[in-house]
């Protein structure tokens, strides 16, 4: 991402707004008999690779899940590793995506944070704010039940404030509480590391989204990888609960 992308190579079958559950260092790490810590650090470099190819596919929204509400659980030692990670890559990388008309966010409960690193997210974000070639949120001390029991919370102070009527709460006005409220809706959902499974990633947004899953481990998937998740998206049918011939006809 040295240089800015000026392409945009984006079609009708492009996702505008594609998640990343980005799993397997761990694993990735133990095959080559090194501490999974190894396995994070070759995992920024897919970081960067799927940044710049979503930009460059068209891609309007980029959701990538680095670290879980859950993921505190893990050894000190690892847990610490990751927050050095990404205040270094934060230092490192902020430039490039904003020079690359790039919009960053954190989304997640970034109270538990440091204040270093606290300081680090609200900096990368004011510098990005007014960026609209792509939106890059990084979800960190991220849960899909928080974000639900977050926006909860919100709805329900605007209603007891008098600011929110009651029947003025619908789908829309909720969503509009949530982490990605402001972003398109999410369409495909990538998992790398070869299980099944959410993991507490966007629950409420995931309610449509197609989803994709994939063995290879993180710090292996690079363009190739995520071009052919990209197009697998273009081969689906979205239903939306209507049935495959009315979405014949109105194409
Ligand atoms: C994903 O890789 C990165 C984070 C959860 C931070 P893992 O560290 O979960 O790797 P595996 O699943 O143990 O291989
Ligand atoms: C999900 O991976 C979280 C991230 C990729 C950041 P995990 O490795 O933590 O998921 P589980 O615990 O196996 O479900
Ligand atoms: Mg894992």
């Amino acid at each position: 991402m040295a240089e800015a992308i000026t392409t945009d190579n984006s079609t009708e079958q492009t996702p505008q707004h594609v998640a990343i559950i980005m799993d397997g260092n761990g694993r990735w790490a133990q095959q080559r008999g090194k501490t999974r810590v190894v396995g994070h650090k070759n995992g920024v470099e897919s970081v960067r690779a799927v940044v710049s190819t979503a930009r460059k596919e068209g891609v309007k929204a980029l959701t990538l899940f680095a670290f879980s509400s859950e993921n505190w659980r893990r050894p000190e030692q690892e847990v610490s590793v990751l927050m050095d990670l990404f205040m270094l890559v934060l230092t490192r990388e902020v430039r490039k995506l904003h020079k690359n008309g790039i919009r960053f966010q954190v989304i997640g409960d970034v109270s538990r944070f440091s204040e270093k690193l606290r300081k680090k997210i609200n900096e990368a974000q004011t510098l990005t704010q007014d960026n609209t070639d792509m939106v890059l949120s990084v979800a960190a001390n991220y849960g899909g039940r928080w974000d639900i029991t977050n926006a909860a919370t919100q709805v329900a102070a605007k209603v007891k404030s008098g600011e929110l009527d009651l029947n003025q709460i619908d789908e829309s006005v909720f969503d509009s509480y949530t982490s990605l409220g402001d972003l398109p809706d999410l369409d495909l959902l990538i998992r790398t590391g070869g299980d099944y499974r959410i993991s507490n990633f966007l629950l409420w947004q995931a309610a449509y989204a197609e989803f994709y899953f994939t063995d290879i481990l993180w710090p292996d998937f690079r363009e190739d990888a995520f071009k052919t998740a990209i197009n697998s998206f273009g081969n689906r049918e979205r239903r939306f609960g209507q049935t495959g011939e009315q979405v014949q006809e109105s194409r």
